[in-house]
């Protein structure tokens, strides 16, 4: 902490001169999550703020294709990834030549891409979803089957809570998917009266031997509103320690599993970001316009 102290006290007053805010995913350190950051959230909420915001620049505490949806969703904003190599296994899964091959495939039959997707891909699908809304987008489009990319796990997960047929692409979050329904039972033999709580990112059969599965936010809402006094969360390791930092009374039972591509953002990073404005974001205008009607649709489901 003593060496973040100037990291954050120089961020905080930089944003104020470039009239700057920071979105902070739920994956993002503690100290950007806590002592930096303008608004927090799962990536719905953080889609969401991003359409409201009114900042001149818009600095993305998460990765890539958050920064490019933050950008869609505000052409005439500065948006800064304050490192553009962070990726994401998911977005690095499917293209969107890929989409049009799918298209091909199955004609006439809806796609429905994760947010965790390029601006491309995002531009070629019908509607995106998230891992808080997925259900209730691929319900929205009135149809039986409809195609949902990229995350298999997540297709299985919601083809678990739905009559609707999905047909799923092969792509895997490389955090959620080591997460073994072995490795959960273990954990729950050892620490009675432990609550595990998962990411739909998780494989099935880890969701199944779980007490909970939603977002990020609802992961966090479920600590907040039930204070477990035993919780295990199976997904990124900063979640636990984000919460445990505002929470008393309840015990981070570990394992988690750290997404190399988010803890690429960090203080001097984003400092640098600010100072220099990089790495600037940037779609192209034709594409942002395709995709943000997908982004749009799913956030005018509410
Ligand atoms: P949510 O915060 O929307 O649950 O997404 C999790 C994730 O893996 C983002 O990269
Ligand atoms: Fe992508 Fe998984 Fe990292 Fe999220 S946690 S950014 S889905 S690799």
């Amino acid at each position: 902490w003593p060496f973040h102290a100037p990291y954050v006290k120089a961020i905080n007053d930089i944003k104020k001169t470039r009239n700057a805010v920071i979105l902070a995913h739920n994956y993002q350190t503690p100290e950007i999550y806590h002592c930096v950051s303008d608004y927090i959230g799962d990536s719905l909420q953080l889609a969401k703020l991003a359409s409201k915001s009114d900042a001149d620049v818009i600095v993305q505490g998460g990765v890539y294709f958050m920064a490019e949806t933050s950008k869609i969703l505000n052409p005439e904003k500065t948006v800064l990834i304050p490192d553009a190599e962070a990726g994401c296994s998911l977005a690095a899964s499917i293209t969107g030549a890929d989409i049009r091959a799918l298209r091909r495939k199955y004609p006439g039959v809806p796609v429905v891409a994760y947010v965790n997707t390029s601006a491309d891909v995002k531009a070629e699908v019908d509607i995106c979803c998230t891992s808080s809304n997925a259900v209730k987008v691929v319900e929205s489009l009135g149809v039986d089957t409809v195609i949902m990319v990229p995350d298999r796990f997540l297709a299985q997960n919601v083809a678990a809570q739905t009559k609707v047929k999905i047909i799923a692409w092969e792509g895997a979050c490389e955090v959620h998917e080591l997460f073994t329904a072995e490795e959960i039972e273990g954990f729950k033999a050892d620490h009675p009266g432990l609550k595990v709580i998962a990411h739909p990112e998780c494989p099935r059969e880890v969701v199944e031997v779980s007490d909970f599965s939603g977002s990020t936010a609802a992961m966090i809402d479920y600590v907040r509103n039930k204070k477990p006094a035993r919780v295990l969360l199976v997904t990124e390791c900063s979640m636990a320690d984000n919460i445990a930092a505002e929470t008393t009374g309840t015990e981070f039972v570990r394992p988690c599993n750290f997404c190399p591509h988010m803890k690429r953002i960090t203080l001097p990073k984003i400092l640098d970001s600010l100072l220099y404005l990089r790495d600037e974001v940037v779609v192209d205008p034709a594409v942002a316009a395709r995709a943000r009607q997908s982004v749009q649709r799913m956030i005018d489901l509410g």
